[in-house]
């Protein structure tokens, strides 16, 4: 049976088309639920496309079940879809008797709330969720938290100091995961040198490869998801 997302923004590193549909029709499938939140987000929202999507949603969930995270921070929740793919590996977590997992998220736009809120109050998951309406980097020491889990997916220009002001809150041992760190293959285009997003991303990775408190791997999946662990 074909994908139902089969969405030129579903993209595989490999960007064909044919490639891409056959990677979607080889993973779990989309949740009906966060299908229809990805429909709805791309007819409603502007720049529909920064949502994660079916792909990198599946593999948010399987990192939520690889790493067994008690509490897991996100920054930039958008539509809300990648938070409810986190959210759906903490319940799955918590079914096999690993424990109860939660995840706080952060939306500093505050406009995007109204669209937002009813998608995740309005899931199966919304009881393993926190939906914070402010600057992660700012408001997330407050909560008084520690975290196994990160997922870094708010303004390019300022993903070094959004890095520095989340790292003092992860455990020892846990993940942050980065998105779009090769920012549709920017970061090695010269054509991109002024570009502001692509500079900080570009300072981003030269910063996390040079940071001997972690350990770090580039997957070039989709716009690129860095994985980064803090040592212990
Ligand atoms: C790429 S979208 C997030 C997509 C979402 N994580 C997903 O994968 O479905 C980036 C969002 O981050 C928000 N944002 C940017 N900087 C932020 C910050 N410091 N704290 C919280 N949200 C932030 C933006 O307003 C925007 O809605």
């Amino acid at each position: 049976m074909k994908s139902k997302t089969q969405d030129p923004n579903h993209t595989t590193p490999y960007g064909e088309a044919e490639l891409d549909a056959y990677v979607l029709n080889h993973i779990d499938a989309e949740p009906e639920y966060l299908y229809r939140l990805w429909r709805d987000t791309n007819v409603r929202l502007l720049h529909g496309r920064m949502a994660s999507g079916h792909m990198q949603g599946r593999l948010l969930k399987m990192l939520v079940q690889m790493v067994r995270p008690e509490n897991v921070i996100e920054v930039g929740t958008f539509s809300g879809y990648s938070a409810l793919c986190l959210a759906e590996g903490l319940a799955s977590n918590e079914q096999a008797g690993q424990g109860r997992g939660h995840l706080y998220t952060f939306e500093i736009n505050d406009e995007q709330e109204a669209f937002t809120r009813p998608w995740i109050e309005g899931s199966e998951y919304a009881d393993y969720v926190t939906f914070l309406i402010g600057d992660a980097a700012t408001e997330a020491q407050k909560l008084g938290v520690k975290f196994d889990m990160a997922f870094v997916d708010g303004d390019k220009r300022t993903y070094v100091e959004t890095y520095e002001a989340l790292l003092p809150l992860m455990n020892p041992g846990a993940f942050i995961l980065a998105d779009n760190t090769l920012w549709d293959g920017h970061v090695t285009d010269p054509a991109y040198d002024k570009d502001q997003q692509t500079v900080g991303i570009r300072r981003f990775n030269d910063y996390v490869a040079n940071d001997k408190r972690v350990t770090k791997v580039i997957l070039p999946l989709r716009d690129g998801l860095t994985l980064i662990r803090k040592n212990s």
